[in-house]
């Protein structure tokens, strides 16, 4: 029986030996394409191919590709787990043509396949074709001599794909296995087709159309193929299962959910192991591509997924975190074809298991709320949509979750009711915006939206331009005129000062008119204004005034430089780091930059010098910067880097700069592009300099890194060279000899302290020590006594010592305080001969108190303890003797 893996590699074998190139899967978040969740079938990433925008050394492909159908237009997320066949995340087998060969090959390279090298009874195939398609239906007469009644035409959209509402399109051909009549359902175009005995294996896309926005739709460069089989369907089959969820991958892992629960895989548990193990697959190779679980767009949707297989972990009656554990099962099965996974393997485990933490410490309790909501519902009626918000709200429930929950108990949830709770928060939230800390009312903001329309914004070509105010808001309020002194905010028609945005923080710079001038000290960007913060420096400022804006020119200069740089460093991470480097946030203020990226580990000091060594060779390359605004579809086309979650209009930006040959932009040759809407340097040389000066982490798989450019960097590195000038004169040596003379003195200064203290304790044995009785012992009421006070001795050395005077004096007793620090640590010992008369514990005791201390223990021949005040000792030492003298004789 073939294993997943066997079938993969022969079905990209076959198309290879028939001249096609064998592609790696893209990764699952598309590269360049905003309009787009997650990739959801092979041809996304050769969709510029079939348009003709883009060419390569190839005409023929083939891949197998892995998919997520979750969130965005392709959803299968609810359903999995309860069906034989919907997954989250499934392996597309696909090959592909760009204007080579068509229809009239295609369908033979498939029959071929099927029949011949996996050995399928053609009896029990049957296809579809789109109901126009005649010449489809006489390659398969002609290929397979399959009758008419086994050829079916339909006239809907099941026999036209396309990958959306617009893109390349074309009629297709589906081919069919017939599971047998045992088996209830009817065949394709039937009224019971949607029973499960004709399975769908294979589409083939016969690619001869592009549909426009506008609707019309022409023909296509060149007539292509494009085909998708899922792995898991053809797999059952082949390993003669009729749900995917038999096929060995799969079975693998909900036997690994099954041990790691203690439960049985296939009794009650079932659907639960089912969900989990599909939904192992997405959130892992989602991470593995770059994607962290957030509150936001892609992130959401992996934090979506994540939840619903902890619940059913939950349901199983996990008490701890399941789905780390399963991590290594998935990489076992999956990590040979696909390696990514295996990289990062620590970071998807580590996240899964903060993940599932965390979300157990609410997941009982909303759970338990639901089943209070429910018990108080009548008969079947719909989970009213405030409960399933408090869920989403408190409880970290996403709704998907909540139903998932209720279709159990047969029960749905009033979505129109959620989406209006959702609606009212919003509006508060809108409402509760205190105009970025100051106590401006949002309303103002968006009425003035409302009426006069966003802000036109010119900084992008210059830096001084002339508005019109249309508002002024002071504490909240719209006035007609501020003072000098007064702090206001103000909005123009237009203006050439930059709104923070995309990390970028936002311009400062004068406002001057007629009557008054501001200073601008920020500007920030609300309802699609800009709003310029000002203090009213000299005159008054009126509402409805012309005024001439003045960006500042310096600081504005060192914005730049930071971020054209963050666009250099991003690429040079990924370079050095690899494609998962997604960038995660950013800084581009005047005095430094900081850009945070999902990476799992801490970064090699190697790998950030080739960082910094790559990010500064671009610098010197000093090639143009280009900024272009261009739909999404072209930026899509030459390898624009988007960010997650940003919504793009109908015109992006796109930024380039760098020639390298990593085979981007319109040429091939552009290092870095950009969907960006902030201001950059005209040349990269006008950066000036790079340097790297911090590397940490930020958060759970997220990296940090800080740096200067310019005269800062200059600055930053100078200092570092006058540092090692100074220790290397210190050293007496030349600054290459630093590292090594700073070793040695530090294994000198090591030898040294162990030398150091040897030598005190020999001291103190010699009666050194300083400030102490001569060692010698006096005879106190007939015992001979030694004491002294030490100065440089630790307390934890006077065991040793009392032991040493005990065996000198052969019979007597001994009394040691140190004086550490102020501290005083106390020892006395006495001989055994003598404990019956005397006891060391009693010796430490008297000592102690006569400094202001209390207690000391240990035996009659040994005893220790301390005290606060050393500068007692002398005294101490009196009373001592003055106890001893008191002793019967
Ligand atoms: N692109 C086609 C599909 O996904 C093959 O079905």
């Amino acid at each position: 029986m073939p294993s997943l893996n066997d079938i993969r590699s022969t079905f990209l074998d076959y198309f290879g030996r028939n001249g096609h190139r064998i592609v790696d899967s893209s990764p699952l978040v598309p590269r360049n394409d905003p309009t787009l969740m997650f990739t959801a079938a092979g041809m996304v990433q050769f969709k510029n191919l079939f348009t003709g925008v883009e060419h390569r050394d190839y005409t023929r492909a083939t891949t197998a590709q892995k998919c997520v159908r979750a969130g965005g237009k392709h959803n299968d997320l609810d359903n999995v787990g309860y069906t034989a066949r919907h997954h989250t995340f499934f392996e597309m087998l696909g090959n592909f043509s760009f204007g080579d060969y068509f229809k009239e090959e295609a369908i033979p390279l498939a029959w071929n396949l099927l029949t011949q090298e996996f050995g399928i009874d053609p009896d029990r195939l049957l296809v579809t074709v789109y109901h126009t398609d005649e010449e489809a239906v006489k390659i398969w007469k002609a290929t397979a001599g399959l009758p008419d009644e086994r050829i079916i035409r339909i006239a809907t959209d099941d026999n036209f794909w396309s990958a959306g509402p617009t893109g390349p399109c074309g009629p297709c051909t589906e081919i069919f296995y017939d599971h047998g009549d045992h088996i209830p359902g009817g065949p394709p175009g039937s009224p019971d087709e949607d029973g499960d005995r004709f399975i769908e294996i294979w589409n083939l896309v016969f690619m001869q159309y592009e549909q426009f926005e506008d609707g019309t739709r022409r023909d296509l460069p060149n007539q292509s193929i494009d085909t998708g089989m899922g792995l898991e369907r053809i797999g059952a089959l082949l390993q003669g299962k009729h749900d995917n969820y038999d096929t060995d991958i799969l079975r693998a892992l909900i036997e690994a959910s099954a041990q790691a629960t203690g439960t049985d895989p296939d009794g009650a548990g079932n659907v639960h192991h089912r969900v989990i193990a599909d939904h192992l697959r997405s959130t892992s190779f989602l991470m593995a591509d770059g994607v962290l679980p957030s509150n936001e767009g892609r992130g959401y949707v992996l934090r979506r997924i994540m939840r619903r297989a902890m619940r059913h972990a939950h349901l199983l009656g996990a008490k701890d975190p399941v789905m780390h554990r399963l991590v290594p099962a998935l990489v076992q099965q999956m990590g040979q074809p696909y390696p990514e996974l295996g990289r990062a393997q620590s970071m998807i485990q580590e996240t899964l298991l903060s993940e599932e933490t965390r979300f157990r410490q609410t997941l009982e309790r909303g759970l338990r709320l639901l089943d209070d909501e429910v018990a108080g519902l009548a008969e079947g009626a719909a989970l009213p949509g405030g409960a399933a918000f408090k869920l989403y709200d408190t409880y970290g429930f996403p709704l998907d979750l909540t139903q998932d929950a209720l279709r159990e108990k047969g029960r749905q949830v009033d979505i129109a009711g959620f989406d209006a709770a959702m609606a009212e928060q919003k509006a508060k939230a809108r409402a509760a915006w205190a105009g970025s800390g100051e106590t401006a009312d949002a309303a103002i903001w968006y009425d003035l939206a409302e009426r006069s329309g966003n802000t036109e914004f010119l900084g992008y070509d210059t830096e001084e331009a002339e508005g019109t105010i249309q508002a002024i808001v002071q504490d909240g309020a719209a006035v007609e005129v501020a003072k000098a002194g007064d702090t206001i905010q103000i909005v123009l028609n237009q203006t050439p000062f930059y709104a923070e945005a995309g990390g970028q923080v936002g311009d400062t710079g004068i406002i001057a008119t007629t009557t008054g001038t501001g200073r601008v000290t920020d500007t920030r960007k609300v309802a699609g204004l800009y709003v310029h913060f000002a203090e009213v420096t000299e005159g008054e400022i009126k509402r409805g005034s012309g005024a001439k804006l003045m960006v500042d020119h310096d600081r504005r200069t060192l914005i730049r430089a930071n971020h054209s740089a963050t666009h250099l460093l991003n690429e040079a991470l990924r370079e050095v780091l690899g494609d998962h480097v997604a960038q995660r946030g950013s800084l581009n203020a005047p005095d430094r930059l900081r850009f945070d990226f999902s990476h799992p580990s801490a970064i090699s000091p190697e790998d950030l010098a080739r960082i910094d060594a790559r990010v500064n060779a671009f610098i010197r390359q000093n090639d143009a910067v280009s900024t272009r605004l261009m739909s999404p579809d072209e930026a899509r086309a030459l390898g624009a880097q988007a960010l997650f979650g940003e919504k793009y209009g109908d015109e992006v930006r796109v930024v380039s700069m760098g020639r390298g040959d990593t085979g981007k932009g319109s040429d091939g040759k552009t290092w870095s592009i950009e969907l960006c809407g902030g201001t950059h340097v005209a040349r990269t040389g006008d950066i000036g300099l790079f340097a790297l000066v911090g590397d940490s982490a930020s958060s759970a798989g997220v990296r940090r890194i800080e740096a200067l450019t310019g005269a800062a960097a200059r600055d930053y590195l100078a200092g570092q060279e006058q540092r090692l000038v100074q220790t290397a004169q210190v050293l007496k040596s030349g600054t290459a000899e630093v590292p090594e003379r700073v070793r040695a003195l530090l294994e000198e200064r090591r030898a040294l302290q162990n030398e150091v203290a040897q030598l005190r304790r020999d001291l103190a044995m010699a009666g050194g020590g300083g400030g102490g009785a001569a060692p010698g012992a006096e005879d106190v009421n007939g015992i001979p006594f030694l004491s002294q006070v030490l100065s440089g001795v630790s307390g934890k050395d006077l065991p040793s010592l009392v032991d040493a005077h005990k065996a000198r004096l052969g019979s007597g007793a001994v009394l040691l305080i140190a004086d550490a620090g102020g501290k005083a640590a106390v020892a006395a010992g006495v001989t055994d001969d003598l404990t019956a008369r005397i006891s060391a514990v009693d010796l430490v005791r008297t000592a102690v108190e006569a400094m202001g201390g209390k207690g000391g223990g240990g035996r009659a021949d040994m005893a220790q303890g301390g005290a606060k005040d050393a500068a007692a000792a002398p005294g101490a030492l009196d009373a001592v003797k003055a106890y001893m003298e008191g002793l019967p004789a």
